[in-house]
């Protein structure tokens, strides 16, 4: 069987979940983590150590040099397309974080491309992945809910992310962008239907006042196609004393039903004299377990998405093709859908309109 060789671009904060998930199908498919390109010479030292592959500053010489499969791009929101067009051009498939790209343009081109190459692009929308939303999506497609009428999503992190995580380059993203795209994927997923137009508002305050120019909050109300009125609120500045980095959840109600899912608040919690207050834990998403080599290994829904790009790559590896794939990921085409309506959230705050997309 073929080896499928993947080089992971940018091994920065969840980069590195990137090489864990790919790392850890090696011994059991024909998956090989080959390569890694990061710009930060210290992070480069650390994962020298860590993976004991070959280790590049420049992307474009490790896609040159390295006969890869496929490449799976962690940089920055903004920093996703120059990478993408480039690895799509070589003929590699893609994974790419959210934000596909933080343009409707730049996201369109790459999805374009991709269908062009004939090559698997997917985004990292893990919201898909959360056996929760599996079980409502079931639900959905039983036709419980008869027809949609509203809805409510919420997705909030605390002031550190952009405060001291990512001061670099948030001023590049948004609420929207780094956080709001996770729920308008799942609520296009869930319903099956597309925004048709969008109004949205959004405050400056908190964040200016530290001197990091985005927005602290945007507050969004899509129509779908199928009618349903979906409000989002996003924010990245709750206190540092919150009970987790991120509060989520969100309702849908139809004509004959309704579902409140709180995604944060999962029925855990812990306090420690030794801590500040009390932690929920949405562990689903991400926890280790101890194999019986000792080993740790990640598991979850935020690597089931990651890995599920790779078990795509085994199947076309095994002779499936793209089409028999179609509709089982989230897709390029998702992804441009999602900024495309992400975009469109940003103009309609500027300019005080709804905008029909
Ligand atoms: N799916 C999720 O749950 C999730 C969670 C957090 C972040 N993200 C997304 O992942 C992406 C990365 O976020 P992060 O938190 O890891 O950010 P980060 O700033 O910690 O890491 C980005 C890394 O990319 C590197 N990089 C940038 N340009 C590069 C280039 N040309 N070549 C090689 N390396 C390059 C940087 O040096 C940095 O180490 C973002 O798009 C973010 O929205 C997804």
């Amino acid at each position: 069987m073929k080896t499928i060789r993947i080089g992971v671009i940018g091994a920065g904060r969840f980069g590195i979940y990137h090489l864990h998930a790919f790392r850890q199908m090696e011994s059991k498919s024909a998956i090989q983590l080959a390569a890694i390109s990061e710009l930060d010479p210290v992070k480069r030292k650390l994962l020298e150590l860590e993976f004991n592959i070959p280790i590049y500053s420049d992307y474009k010489e490790m896609i040159e040099k390295e006969d890869l499969t496929a490449v799976s791009i962690a940089t920055q929101d903004h920093l996703h397309k120059d990478v993408a067009i480039l690895a799509l051009s070589k003929g590699l498939h893609l994974f790419v974080e959210k934000p596909l790209d933080v343009s409707s343009e730049g996201a369109r081109e790459i999805s374009d491309l991709a269908k062009n190459n004939n090559l698997l692009l997917q985004v990292d929308f893990h919201k898909r992945y959360d056996p929760y939303h599996i079980e409502i999506k079931q639900l959905i497609e039983q036709n419980k809910f008869g027809n949609f009428l509203y809805g409510y999503c919420h997705m909030e992190d605390k002031i550190i992310v952009p405060r001291d995580w990512f001061k670099d380059w948030v001023s590049h993203s948004s609420p929207i962008w780094f956080l709001g795209c996770h729920f308008i994927d799942l609520m296009i997923w869930l319903m099956g239907s597309k925004p048709v137009s969008v109004y949205a508002k959004g405050q400056k305050i908190k964040l200016k006042g530290l001197g990091i120019d985005t927005f602290d909050a945007i507050q969004s109300m899509i129509t779908f196609e199928n009618n349903a009125v979906i409000t989002f609120d996003n924010s990245w500045i709750l206190p540092e004393q919150f009970s987790s980095i991120v509060n989520q959840g969100f309702r849908l109600i139809g004509t004959e039903g309704i579902i409140e899912a709180d995604s944060e608040n999962r029925g855990t919690l812990s306090c420690f004299s030794s801590e500040n207050g009390v932690r929920n834990h949405n562990s689903g998403f991400m926890y280790t377990i101890k194999e019986s080599s000792g080993n740790e290994k990640y598991v979850g829904y935020g690597i089931d998405s990651i890995q599920h790009f790779a078990k795509n790559l085994c199947s076309l590896n095994n002779g499936e093709t793209l089409e028999s794939l179609n509709g089982t990921y989230p897709s390029g085409r998702d992804g441009y859908e999602v900024s495309k309506v992400s975009e469109a959230i940003h103009i309609s705050i500027n300019s005080g309109k709804e905008i029909v997309l």
